[in-house]
């Protein structure tokens, strides 16, 4: 590529402070230094973990350093290499990963985790293993997101934060395995690892919720309820296959009695997409005592939930999920097959396309409720040229 080795000046929507919009700017992003990948952003999602560090940020999350480049649910390609790098090569495709997976530490080799910390605490803190990051604005440096940045229109990441995938693939499809559809995916099929002829419930039904919902139904689950406060989302949620849509505030009980009326008893899996401690102890609730099985994937990072001890004595079990539980640089290139054999919906949970200058229309049409997933395409067409 004539481009590497030399900064690359490009287009980014800069978070310069939290709870204001995102301004495009034009960023200075830094050849890859050692055991790094400089990739060319190609489409990036925009997930409500986005809009909760901007605009939601007193309600449970930790505070990330800004200036910041958001962004972390997408696919590229790569444009060079920094050195010791083996396993990529320019133009490879590829999907950014916010969880990384170096396959050689204990955790890699652990079948009970995929919490891979290779690079964690500096991606977490938004800057490479050296400390610092890659892109900078007028010579101030701009924090990464997770290690990634995708509404930059190239980031560089550490090469344990990258999975190489198929070239037939779309890049603005398959970006939304970079987190969304993937969490959920796996929160029903590895984590909750649902099983045939079960009941589930899935509270909240964005593309997380959604993506639960598909693999319920991939795990042939007989009955999947379906449960948000808006209710423009029950279509979509009946399309990926819900059986049944309830709305919690068309009801005066609380829903756990709710579905425990519906289901004789209560759910054998419930599964948490909203990031609400309220809505968590309500999911747990609404499991049944014998053998119930609740997971968390909404996210929180600083609230407690309210868990009565005797719900859990009783013989329920309460889990998390991280990323679906997917080990990621191994399993999201075969979610890519899965989606390309057609046995995984993704098109369906893009509502919106928009160019990198309307970000925020992005960003307020999920806050508002209105989009499942916006991919931004970050590339203008003349310049998609790796
Ligand atoms: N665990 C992980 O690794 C991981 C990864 C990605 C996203 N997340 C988290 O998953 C959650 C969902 O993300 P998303 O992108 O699908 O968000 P989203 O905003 O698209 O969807 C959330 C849904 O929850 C519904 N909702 C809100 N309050 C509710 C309530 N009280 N009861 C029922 N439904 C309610 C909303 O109407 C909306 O449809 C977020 O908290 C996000 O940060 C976690
Ligand atoms: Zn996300
Ligand atoms: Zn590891």
């Amino acid at each position: 590529m004539a481009t590497a080795g030399q900064v690359i000046r490009c287009k980014a929507a800069v978070a310069w402070e939290p709870r204001r919009p995102l301004t495009v700017e034009e960023v200075d992003v830094a050849p890859p230094k050692a055991h790094e990948v400089r990739v060319q952003v190609v489409s990036s999602g925009v997930c409500h973990t986005d809009v909760e560090y901007l605009y939601e940020a007193e309600k449970g999350m930790s505070f990330r350093p800004f200036p910041l480049v958001l962004g972390h649910e997408s696919a590229g390609i790569v444009e060079s290499v920094g050195p010791e790098v083996t396993k990529f090569c320019p133009g490879d495709h590829v999907i950014p990963l916010f969880l990384p997976y170096c396959g050689e530490c204990e955790r890699c080799r652990s079948v009970k985790t995929n919490l891979c910390r290779k690079n964690w605490a500096n991606t977490q803190a938004g800057v490479l293993a050296d400390g610092t990051s890659r892109i900078s604005f007028k010579g101030k440096q701009i924090f990464q997101f997770l290690g990634i940045s995708s509404f930059c229109q190239y980031t560089v990441v550490p090469e344990t934060s990258l999975a190489k995938i198929r070239r037939d693939a779309p890049l603005d499809k398959v970006c939304l395995l970079g987190c969304g559809v993937s969490t959920g995916y796996g929160a029903a099929v590895k984590t909750a690892k649902v099983e045939e002829g079960s009941t589930c419930a899935v509270f909240g039904l964005g593309a997380v919720g959604l993506a639960a919902v598909m693999g319920c139904k991939a795990a042939k689950a007989k009955r999947i309820i379906g449960v948000d406060i808006n209710p423009d989302k029950f279509e979509k949620a009946r399309l990926f296959g819900a059986t049944d849509c309830i709305n919690p505030t068309d009801h005066r009980k609380p829903l756990h009695e709710v579905l425990a009326e519906m289901t004789c008893g209560g759910v054998d899996y419930a599964l948490e997409c909203v990031g609400s401690p309220t809505v968590m102890s309500e999911a747990l609730e609404s499991t049944t005592e014998d053998g119930g099985t609740c997971v968390i994937a909404g996210w929180t990072e600083t609230e407690k939930m309210d868990v009565q001890v005797l719900k859990i004595l009783m013989g329920r079990t309460l889990k998390g999920t991280y990323f679906g539980g997917w080990k990621s640089v191994v399993e999201v290139p075969q979610l890519v097959d899965e989606y390309m054999n057609q046995n995984l919906k993704l098109d369906e949970f893009i509502t919106h396309n928009l160019p990198l200058d309307q970000i925020n229309v992005a960003f307020d049409l999920l806050r508002n409720g209105k989009s499942i997933r916006t991919v931004i395409g970050l590339q203008d067409p003349q310049e998609e040229k790796l």
